[in-house]
């Protein structure tokens, strides 16, 4: 008999991965390379090649509210002889010998019990998890697997071939540079453990809790939820798959430790070390992956849309909500005492902050850089500015003039200086000044935002930071930039919390960019880098639909729509006089 095949055949019951029922899979001398590896699973083992087989990359997942918390119970359970760890050649595997660890909740429709758990690694800190998240693969994966308490044990669930036959929780590791103390009671039997052998069963210490290996479960729980499979043959789909969001910390000298476990038996040769123990990703095919918890965005599919922001941030249903669809320019009232706006710092050169923050592009603003003016009656200071776009230009600002959408609108978002922070004036209706500048696509590249952008290839995932070349905030702004025209009304923050402490700005002059340049803000990514390569993830979209008025007043700063000379080419007056609808001001102009 090859020596693999005794332990297979111990590993495929212990593991209940696969049971020795299934003839299939009996003879079947399974491995993670080579001429069984896991393309070839499918050949011995059809449910392999199923359509609900795990693991799968987990993104684009839906918002289900009725995911809740999970309801852990005797997972602090110590004792003696109840965590048994042994080495079955396909991972390191923790038994659990009583049957008092169980959950609920966590939207599942029964009870379940805990029977054992065991992790997946890698060759190297780059990949070794089953699941990726968002494309990205962790260097650990740790599966707790219970089986539907009413069906008696994990032999018997599995038998029952249910698609809830048995609930998986999967927690990914993270690389820290400290020791994870928690893990020593595992990592310190290693040595007992180094060769592959089903029969030695290892006792953890006595003090040793299922619990004490976890991250902190206690409060909101942010899992994913798919149907899925056991990730070995027999592939039985039988499992409801909860994979984590909070993580495990391992340092790099704890990996080493199961790098370094053997997947050979004693006297085989030659040794084999165990590691790259992670089946390839599988199709989620027709399958949908919900989530727990609401992260805001701008896709309605994902139930976490602007349409159910106000859901889960009551502002955001209030009265004085922005963006809003500007009416026609002659129905806005002419304010006299607004004046303009006076821009103070702009015009210096500095190096700020440029970060992918996951929904826009965003500069932080270093330095204090102010406006005042523009029936502001106070002092206003530059925080940052970001941008709203869309997949394609016939859309994307945020505000709109009579109807009409531009390819882009920019925001520069500043607070009362006595208010000293974004934080403080977020809590007084006048606490932000907020202004927006429209935009026009032209053939010619900008180059005022030509070394923006070439920075943000730096930032093209979420989380991403770094700094900007020098630039000037007023070359940001229209060409013209004495006396411009705006509209003034008071609004909100256009993304959750919604907060209504914002007077808005909104100027008629639009900035120009090419195409090209807009397509480079369209291929930042909402997701952080992945390691693998993925298909979604860019920021196609991200603004919100205008807001009621619900009686708001208008008012604009000027009489007479007056076209900047720079801009002020005969298209750039037509379009803005439909835009505006005072076309016979055109004719005035030109
Ligand atoms: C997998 O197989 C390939 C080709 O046989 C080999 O080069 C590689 O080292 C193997 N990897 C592991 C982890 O065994
Ligand atoms: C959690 O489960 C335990 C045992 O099943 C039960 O006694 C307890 O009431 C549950 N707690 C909640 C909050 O559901
Ligand atoms: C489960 O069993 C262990 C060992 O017998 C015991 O220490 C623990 O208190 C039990 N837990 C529960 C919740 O019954
Ligand atoms: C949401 O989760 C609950 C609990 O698991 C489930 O019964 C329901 O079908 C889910 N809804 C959707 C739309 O997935
Ligand atoms: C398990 O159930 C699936 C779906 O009903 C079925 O296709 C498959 O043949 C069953 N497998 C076994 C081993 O009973
Ligand atoms: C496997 O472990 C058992 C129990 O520790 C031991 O008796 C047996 O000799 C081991 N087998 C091999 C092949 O090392
Ligand atoms: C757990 O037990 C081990 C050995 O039995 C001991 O070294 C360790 O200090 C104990 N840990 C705690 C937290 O009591
Ligand atoms: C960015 O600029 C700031 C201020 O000029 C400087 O302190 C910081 O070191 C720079 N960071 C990088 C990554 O260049
Ligand atoms: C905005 O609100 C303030 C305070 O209520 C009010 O004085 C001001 O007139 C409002 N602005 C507009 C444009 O309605
Ligand atoms: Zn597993
Ligand atoms: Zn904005």
């Amino acid at each position: 008999m090859h020596p693999y095949m005794r332990i297979n055949t111990e590993a495929t019951f212990l593991l209940v991965l696969s049971i020795l029922r299934f003839s299939m899979t009996d003879d079947f001398d399974w491995r993670y390379n080579g001429t069984s590896g896991p393309e070839h699973w499918p050949e011995h083992v059809p449910t392999c090649g199923g359509r609900s087989q795990s693991p799968v990359d987990i993104h684009s997942s839906k918002y289900n509210s009725s995911l809740g918390n999970f309801n852990f119970t005797g997972n602090d359970a110590t004792g003696t002889d109840m965590y048994m760890i042994k080495n079955h050649g396909y991972t390191i595997q923790v038994d659990i010998k009583k049957n008092n660890i169980t959950m609920s909740g966590g939207g599942l429709s029964s009870e379940y019990t805990a029977a054992q758990f065991h992790f997946h690694w890698g060759g190297n800190s780059l990949r070794g998890s089953e699941h990726t998240l968002y494309g990205k693969r962790y260097p650990m994966e740790l599966h707790i697997v219970y089986y539907k308490t009413s069906l008696g044990s994990i032999a018997d669930a599995v038998d029952s071939n249910q698609t809830d036959s048995l609930a998986v929780l999967g927690f990914f590791f993270e690389v820290t540079s400290s020791d994870n103390e928690d893990l020593a009671p595992i990592l310190s039997q290693l040595d007992n453990v180094h060769y592959a052998n089903s029969s030695n069963l290892v006792s953890l210490s006595s003090n040793f809790s299922l619990k004490s290996i976890l991250p902190n479960l206690d409060g909101p729980q942010t899992y994913h939820r798919y149907s899925g499979s056991l990730t070995t043959p027999s592939c039985l789909e039988v499992v409801i798959w909860t994979v984590f969001e909070s993580m495990i910390g391992i340092s790099e000298r704890q990996l080493a430790l199961l790098r370094e476990v053997l997947e050979t038996e004693e006297g085989e040769t030659p040794e084999k070390q165990l590691y790259d123990n992670y089946r390839p990703l599988q199709e989620i095919g027709s399958r949908s992956i919900t989530t727990s918890t609401f992260h805001w965005s701008y896709e309605e599919e994902l139930n976490t849309g602007p349409s159910k922001w106000v859901l889960h941030y009551e502002t955001c249903g209030g009265n004085r909500q922005s963006p809003i669809d500007i009416p026609r320019e002659k129905d806005v009232q002419y304010a006299e005492n607004l004046g303009f706006i006076k821009f103070c710092g702009y015009d210096e050169m500095r190096v700020h902050k440029i970060k992918n923050n996951g929904h826009t592009l965003q500069v932080d603003i270093r330095g204090n850089f102010y406006i005042s003016g523009g029936g502001l009656g106070a002092r206003y200071q530059v925080a940052q500015f970001h941008f709203h776009w869309a997949k394609t230009s016939n859309r994307g600002s945020e505000h709109t003039f009579d109807g009409t959408a531009f390819p882009m609108e920019l925001h520069i978002v500043h607070f009362k200086e006595e208010y000293g922070s974004i934080a403080e004036a977020l809590n007084h209706p006048d606490g932000l000044a907020v202004l927006g500048f429209m935009f026009k696509v032209s053939p010619a590249d900008s180059d005022s935002y030509g070394s923006l952008l070439q920075k943000s290839s730096d930032v093209e995932y979420y989380g991403e930071s770094t700094n900007t070349s020098f630039i000037q905030l007023m070359q940001l702004l229209p060409i013209k930039q004495e006396n411009l025209q705006f509209f003034r009304y008071n609004g909100s923050l256009t993304t959750p919390p919604c907060t209504e402490a914002v007077i808005w700005t909104v100027f008629t002059d639009p900035v120009s960019i090419s195409e090209k340049q807009l397509q480079e803000l369209r291929d930042l990514n909402h997701i952080p880098k992945p390691s693998i390569s993925v298909t979604y993830g860019t920021i196609e979209t991200n603004y919100r639909p205008v807001q009621r008025l619900n009686g708001r007043r208008v008012l604009k700063n000027f009489q007479i729509l007056q076209l900047s000379a720079g801009s002020g080419t005969i298209s750039t007056g037509t379009m803005l006089s439909v835009v505006i609808g005072i076309s016979f001001l055109v004719t005035r102009n030109h």
